[in-house]
């Protein structure tokens, strides 16, 4: 595996690899790679003929109060995890490269960066499509791998580069999980032994959401309720940051779960400072 540091060579080596008529295949991540983030490089692996991760722990996403110093680093693990699934580059610039002084040009995509996350972390998706733009004008691919995990930014993206005519396949990524139904996240590591314990009741709620739409629930009122007191009894060292019942394409949140209709079910809970994320697609039934 190639790793590399420099802003002029990564787009000097992927202007390289397409006049070589090689198919680039992307996938952009903060690093701490478990298996979710090794799910996607294999689908990469089987999309495109050279494979790009990018691992840059991105300041710009990062409000003030959050996480930035201590996001969990694992040079070593990551390049070793990144080899084994056939990475061919690890691009990993530096932050004064990414945002030299007198950097002053974001990327902003307006409705949908408005709710859930967006309404909780003021500024977090601007970080993220002013980043992902920056690291596909420097990887140049034909297609791009993101995770159904964070179900907004995927869809922020996929809008992205509709409106900016960017010629990237997107490809989402089915939610890797633990055994125990866990999302899998690199901020998982933070949980202590009676957190991470509690931590399966945010799946759980999801499952007991689709069990109830399936059931006949029309309601999203009454689903929300059902899991917020799943939530409340199995995992009461978590504060919920919200539970909505989504329409997938411009995630308003919806009235009445109307028969064929795709759902989107999405969940923030926080423990301590904490937060994780969790959601489901489903398909209300005829
Ligand atoms: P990061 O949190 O490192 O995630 C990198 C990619 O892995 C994202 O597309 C995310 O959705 C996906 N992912 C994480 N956990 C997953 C899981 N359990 N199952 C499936 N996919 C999972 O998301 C980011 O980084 C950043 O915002 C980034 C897009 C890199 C921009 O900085």
């Amino acid at each position: 595996m190639e790793i590399i540091q420099d802003i002029r060579e990564m787009q000097r080596r992927a202007s390289e690899l397409r006049l070589q008529g090689r198919r680039i295949a992307v996938v952009p991540t903060m690093g701490a790679f478990h298996e979710g983030h090794l799910a996607l490089m294999r689908m990469a692996r089987q999309r495109a003929d050279v494979v790009i991760a990018t691992l840059f722990v991105n300041p710009l996403q990062f409000g003030p109060n959050e996480d930035y110093e201590r996001y969990p680093r694992d040079w070593e693990g990551d390049l070793h995890k990144a080899d084994s699934v056939g990475v061919n580059i690890l691009f990993a610039p530096a932050v004064e490269a990414m945002y030299p002084n007198g950097y002053q040009t974001y990327v902003v995509v307006t409705e949908l960066s408005r709710p859930l996350e967006g309404a909780i972390r003021p500024g977090h998706f601007r970080g993220v499509t002013t980043v992902v733009t920056k690291l596909f004008h420097l990887t140049c691919p034909h297609v791009a791998v993101f995770g159904q995990k964070d179900a907004q930014q995927a869809l922020i993206i996929r809008r992205m580069v509709r409106d900016l005519n960017f010629d990237i396949e997107v490809l989402i990524h089915p939610i890797v999980r633990e055994p125990d139904g866990l999302a899998m996240s690199s901020r998982n590591v933070y949980l202590s032994a009676e957190e991470r314990a509690q931590a399966p009741a945010l799946y759980r709620s999801l499952r007991w959401a689709e069990e109830a739409i399936r059931a006949g629930e029309r309601n999203p009122e009454k689903v929300i309720e059902g899991m917020r007191r799943i939530l409340r009894r199995e995992a009461p060292l978590g504060h919920i940051d919200y539970v909505a019942v989504c329409d997938t394409e411009t995630l308003d949140e919806l009235v009445e779960l109307r028969p064929g209709r795709e759902v989107l079910v999405a969940l923030a809970v926080r423990f301590g400072s904490t937060r994780l994320l969790d959601n489901v697609l489903l398909t209300v039934p005829e």
